[in-house]
């Protein structure tokens, strides 16, 4: 075991992916140093609870780390995010588990570490939500990369019928508008060029007791006027809450790019109005109207729930005529697992797995079908790609250069041939060559592929 050093395991969603991404750079900051599993000495995990069996996920893990670290009681466990708000000292059953710390707690988690280090008989749980959004301990400088997230709230006030996210997250909390401009600016800075906002409910941003009444179009106009930007996109939007401003920053901005993933969960007015949507499948589509007009080429995806309580094949068919009505040129879908506390939950007419599955793979089968022809339709058009680092593909078979990767306006992943260098956070022009089934080829005008 390496002392003062540290591995974090993370499940979920981008958020707690930026969290992870934090608590290591403040643990760096702290002298700590990332190790493998193996060798680490403080061992985190980052849990969700959104779906489906989420204990099971993270007791699996404990095992896997207990078999990993020979279950030493000088390594110290710690089970943050979702799960941890959800389980609480529950988690303590787990012997080598000494640290407890949910959504609002992590940001006490790498001084808690400290705690516990120095006083190996201790066990800390930091589970409280704070009324405001707490802000963090710088960490370790920024890595450089392309692509940056900025988070600019906490937590979520909906309540959809079926999400687990208000009780794990709590109530929704809007950071500062000059500590979300500070973020961006350090992230420019450092070199990153493209930043996504991100938030449970970002339209929502400043309508909440701890915002400072920035409405989310007007801090969107600020952070696309920051200098050295070149991409701006945020996740996630709720249907509900995008009003005309948002829809026609599309057309207004520079730098907020032309794709939106905007959650539609069902297409049938029954099944979103059980979930609590607040929108229906019309509203829905007058919200596409409207951005297509702003901005003609925007891209849109979607997040899509099949087998909710209820669901006739009927209303499953609806959810597979927006999909085509939309465009959608790509959806994470998933089937309707009950989440404790939530309203779903107490709903009787539940789906049978069997169902829910069938619909899952037609569903799938759909969106594999929208999103190859929207590829495809690529094929032969310029596109600026943003790089993001060198890719696993083949280069040139002359050896001419080196194969990289990175993202059109649209988020779509193209690679490309490039001649040896750094390209990192650079923008090539290219012309799509060929469309795989979730990416595309360029090649650099004048080189044939
Ligand atoms: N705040 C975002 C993301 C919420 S969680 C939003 O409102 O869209 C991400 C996705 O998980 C959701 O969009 C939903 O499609 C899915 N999800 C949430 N709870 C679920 C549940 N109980 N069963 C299946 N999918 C669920
Ligand atoms: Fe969950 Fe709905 Fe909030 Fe999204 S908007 S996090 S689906 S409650
Ligand atoms: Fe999962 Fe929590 Fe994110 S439940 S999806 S990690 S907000």
């Amino acid at each position: 075991m390496q002392e003062r050093s540290f591995h974090i395991i993370t499940f979920g969603c981008q958020m707690n992916v930026h969290d992870s991404q934090w608590l290591g750079r403040a643990l760096t900051a702290r002298g700590f140093a990332p190790a493998p599993l193996e060798e680490a000495q403080v061992v985190l995990v980052n849990t969700c609870s959104v779906r489906e069996k989420p204990e099971l996920k993270v007791m699996s893990t404990l095992g896997r780390i207990r078999q990993a670290t020979g279950n030493s009681p000088r390594v110290l466990v710690g089970v943050t995010g979702c799960v941890a708000q959800q389980l609480g000292d529950a988690l303590f059953r787990q012997r080598q588990v000494r640290l407890v710390a949910g959504s609002d707690g992590i940001s006490g988690a790498p001084a808690a570490i400290e705690r516990l280090l120095a006083d190996p008989a201790l066990r800390l749980s930091l589970l409280d939500f704070t009324a405001h959004y707490e802000e963090r301990e710088a960490g370790s400088p920024l890595p450089r990369a392309a692509t940056g997230h900025v988070n600019i709230m906490q937590g979520c006030d909906n309540f959809c019928a079926y999400c687990i996210v208000p009780f794990t997250r709590g109530r929704q909390k809007s950071r500062a508008t000059a500590a979300v401009l500070d973020d961006c600016r350090a992230l420019l800075a450092a070199g990153t060029r493209d930043i996504t906002l991100l938030g449970q409910n970002v339209n929502a941003f400043g309508r909440d007791a701890s915002g400072d009444g920035t409405a989310f179009h007007e801090l969107l106009r600020r952070v696309d006027a920051l200098p050295g930007l070149a991409r701006l996109h945020y996740v996630t939007p709720h249907p509900k809450d995008m009003d005309a401003e948002d829809v026609a920053a599309f057309g207004e901005l520079e730098h907020l790019c032309p794709r939106l993933h905007l959650p539609l969960q069902a297409g049938s007015d029954a099944v979103l109005k059980r979930m609590g949507r607040k929108y229906d499948a019309a509203r829905f589509l007058d919200l596409v109207a409207r951005l297509r007009a702003a901005r003609p080429d925007v891209a849109l995806s979607t997040d899509l729930i099949v087998g909710f309580p209820g669901e006739s094949e009927d209303d499953f068919q609806a959810t597979l005529d927006m999909m085509r009505e939309c465009d959608f040129m790509a959806s994470f879908s998933f089937c309707y697992s009950d989440r404790p506390g939530t309203r779903a939950s107490r709903f009787l007419d539940k789906i049978p797995p069997e169902v829910q599955q069938d619909r899952l793979v037609r569903l799938q089968a759909l969106q594999d079908e929208l999103g190859t022809r929207w590829l495809a339709a690529r094929v032969g058009q310029e596109a600026e790609i943003l790089l993001e680092g060198r890719s696993p593909r083949d280069a040139a078979p002359d050896g001419s250069g080196e194969s990289w990767q990175g993202r059109d306006i649209y988020g779509a992943l193209v690679h490309v041939n490039l001649p040896p260098g750094d390209h990192l956070g650079r923008t090539v022009c290219v012309r799509i060559a060929h469309a795989h089934r979730h990416s595309l080829v360029g090649s650099l005008p004048g080189n044939a592929e």
